[in-house]
């Protein structure tokens, strides 16, 4: 049995890829699952490194493979504060950034309008750190508290029949939820065409616990809004935690099999307003989280392991 048969009447299960993992990884990604996510051949930097420079070539070799193996495609991201080029910022009045950031989704847009199926209009836009709702990017500082507002309509009319999210991290704690809330319900109210948020879950094995995910989703749909969680992993740290560890210890994996079980049970719950469940990868072989938030520091949040092989946590949630 693979993944995407297992919650084929739930759920798309998906996972994020790279030039490099759609060859390494081959077998496990057209095998399992239905849905794929450039981990970062689709940001602006990657697109449009200079003004007057396109580079597609990666991307589009991901939007073929995915093609050809009959998967389907999310877009990762228009507008976010990291992974952009300085050139977009440099001196821009609001007026020039708009256009930039216009002419960025309307080209990208309609490059990949067959390939793609959603869009991460925006990302991570709202602050965690301090009282702040939005976070002071240069994207906000420059145009102002509603750039969102354009990015998203830009990204309707060049795309009037793609969903399009608002993607975000610490998605489940429940004072950013509430700023995610309010600012997608206030875009909602305004007219502004927001379809879907996006939810990235990447979480460890002691936290958040279910009745966040819970109480997340719950706020969340009530906005009228579809979900889906979006770069899911479950680190075997936490946060702060900087621990350097050899393997993981026996207690560790079933503790993370346990948070799969518990959190794709949930999902399954919900399957009636959850659309996709993408994981952050395909194989502890290669995760961003091996780098992040300590360089060099080995992780293993994903449900096949340094050989590819099913890990505890992928029987734990294909057997209920
Ligand atoms: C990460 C990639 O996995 C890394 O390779 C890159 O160095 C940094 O970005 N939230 C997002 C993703 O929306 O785009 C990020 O991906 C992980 C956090």
């Amino acid at each position: 049995m693979t993944l995407k048969e297992k919650y084929k009447d739930y759920f798309r299960v998906g996972a994020e890829v790279n030039l490099h993992t759609i060859n390494t990884h081959k077998e496990l990604i057209i095998k399992h699952f239905d849905s794929i996510t450039c981990e970062n051949e689709t940001k602006f930097e990657s697109l449009c490194p200079l003004p007057d420079k396109d580079t597609f070539e990666s991307a589009d070799a991901i939007a073929t493979f995915a093609k050809e193996n009959g998967i389907l495609l999310r877009g990762h991201t228009f507008v976010w504060h990291n992974q952009t080029p300085e050139w977009v910022f440099k001196d821009a009045d609001k007026e020039l950034l708009l256009s930039r950031m216009k002419n960025h989704i309307q080209k990208v847009g309609k490059h990949y309008q067959d390939s793609m199926y959603c869009w991460d209009v925006v990302n991570e836009a709202i602050e965690d750190k301090t009282d702040l709702v939005l976070r002071d990017s240069q994207w906000r500082r420059i145009i102002g508290d509603d750039f969102m507002e354009y990015a998203f309509r830009y990204a309707k009319e060049t795309l009037p029949n793609t969903p399009l999210y608002y993607n975000d991290y610490n998605e489940m704690n429940p004072v950013k939820r509430e700023k995610i809330y309010s600012i997608v319900k206030q875009m909602k109210e305004n007219g502004v065409p927001v379809d879907g948020i996006g939810m990235q879950c990447h979480i460890n094995i002691y936290e958040p616990g279910v009745d966040e995910l819970k109480a997340a989703i719950e706020r969340y749909a009530s906005l009228g809004v579809r979900l889906q969680f979006t770069e899911m992993d479950v680190s075997m740290f936490r946060f702060e935690d900087h621990t350097v560890l050899n393997a993981p210890s026996k207690e560790l994996i079933q503790l993370q099999a346990k948070k799969y079980k518990e959190y794709f049970k949930v999902f399954r719950e919900y399957h009636d307003v959850i659309d996709c469940v993408t994981l952050w990868g395909v194989a502890d072989d290669a995760t961003w989280l091996s780098n992040f938030p300590v360089r060099n520091r080995k992780n293993w949040p994903l449900l096949f392991d340094d050989n590819h092989e099913e890990k505890e946590a992928f029987y734990a949630i294909m057997d209920f």
